[in-house]
């Protein structure tokens, strides 16, 4: 079985942070998006991977290679224009040959081992299979109808949804997608949806199977959404946590605190659960809950909580910053030592100074 990583998209409602990196290469827990979908997909015994990419293809390849760090085979797949899931199948199908594959859409987190979904279908001889998960504004996604546990019906994004069983974006297959592929047109957004390709296989009585996801699962298609998968990442993250930087006697760590090698922490409170990246340092601050901070950032005299400061930032002075997205490279200083909060979005590359 292969796997396919769609990867394509842009990204849109993520500006302006996707004016300047691809949306699925946004660190959560200082980890970009993707690299959790490899894992994933390394962890269910998965390991000659396509990734279809957009007009992020040069950066994408970049960021992963071949592959060899997670020890698998990746092959990068062009998809010209956004045209839809089914199409990324599409173009992805000289990669995926007659082979069976999970696929996979590289902006989601999910919490779960997909090991125990690969053995089921293949248990089951299943044409497909689609993971689901109850939601609560079922018009957002694609939506299965269930009668026990078959699948009777899926639609994608109904106005009168008869399920909240939405499908969360890890599909199963075996080649016969690729002929009800060949048989849909495109949706009302102009794109060749895989729910429709799927609806195709249940009408036509082929196996479709579904399987209930039981752990978590984050969408990061929003802002907001960044904030939350960090959260859940940094609660979630494999334990004991690593402390390979330095920690002055004047500082007090609580909770669990990961820290990058060349890192220093000096006269500061850092209350996990926190992720600091390599080369940083963090002087006279305070690092509340739930923040990550990316490689060679430095963080003097602020007090930073629920946040994500991406690679290579410097806030000297800043107050007291929350539920804040910072972009890589930005520098935030001030002028005034009063605390006071704020909340920032801001991408790649910003200089601001608060007075
Ligand atoms: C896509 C699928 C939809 C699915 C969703 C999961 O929607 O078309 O069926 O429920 O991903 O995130 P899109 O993100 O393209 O709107």
């Amino acid at each position: 079985m292969k796997g396919l990583i769609l990867s394509g998209g842009r990204g849109t409602r993520l500006r302006p942070f996707t004016y300047a990196c691809a949306k699925q290469l946004i660190p959560v827990a200082n980890k970009p998006i993707l690299f959790y979908g490899i894992e994933a997909l390394r962890k269910a015994g998965l390991t000659e991977i396509g990734i279809v990419t957009g007009n992020n293809r040069e950066e994408i390849v970049t960021a992963v290679g071949e592959g060899e760090r997670w020890g698998v085979r990746i092959t990068a797949i062009h998809q010209a224009e956004p045209r839809g899931l089914a199409h990324a199948v599409q173009v992805a199908r000289p990669f995926l040959g007659e082979d069976g594959f999970l696929m996979y859409l590289g902006d989601n987190l999910i919490g779960d081992d997909l090991s125990g979904m690969v053995e089921r279908f293949n248990a089951k001889n299943a044409d497909a299979m689609v993971m689901l998960a109850e939601v609560q504004e079922p018009e957002r996604f694609g939506i299965a109808e269930m009668d026990g546990e078959r699948v009777v019906r899926v639609v994608e994004k109904p106005r009168q949804p008869r399920s909240n069983l939405a499908l969360v974006g890890v599909y199963l297959f075996n080649p016969l997608i690729h002929e009800a592929i060949n048989e849909i047109t495109p949706s009302w957004r102009n794109e060749l949806e895989i729910t429709d390709a799927i609806q195709v296989l249940v009408a036509r009585g082929a196996r479709v199977e579904a399987y209930r996801l039981t752990g978590w699962w984050k969408d990061t298609g929003r802002v907001d959404d960044l904030l939350e998968a960090n959260r859940v990442m940094l609660d979630w993250w494999p334990k004991p946590v690593t402390l390979a930087g330095e920690v002055d006697a004047n500082s007090q760590l609580e909770g669990d605190v990961e820290l990058g090698p060349g890192s220093l922490v000096a006269g500061s409170i850092i209350r996990g659960p926190v992720a600091i990246g390599a080369d940083c340092r963090v002087a006279r601050s305070y690092i509340g809950p739930y923040t990550s901070i990316g490689a060679g950032s430095a963080v003097e005299n602020t007090e930073l909580e629920h946040s994500i400061v991406m690679e290579g930032c410097s806030l000297r002075s800043a107050g007291r910053i929350t539920d804040s997205v910072i972009g890589k490279n930005t520098t935030v200083t001030g002028v005034k030592s009063r605390p006071q909060a704020h909340r920032l979005l801001l991408g790649h590359d910003s200089f601001l100074v608060i007075s």
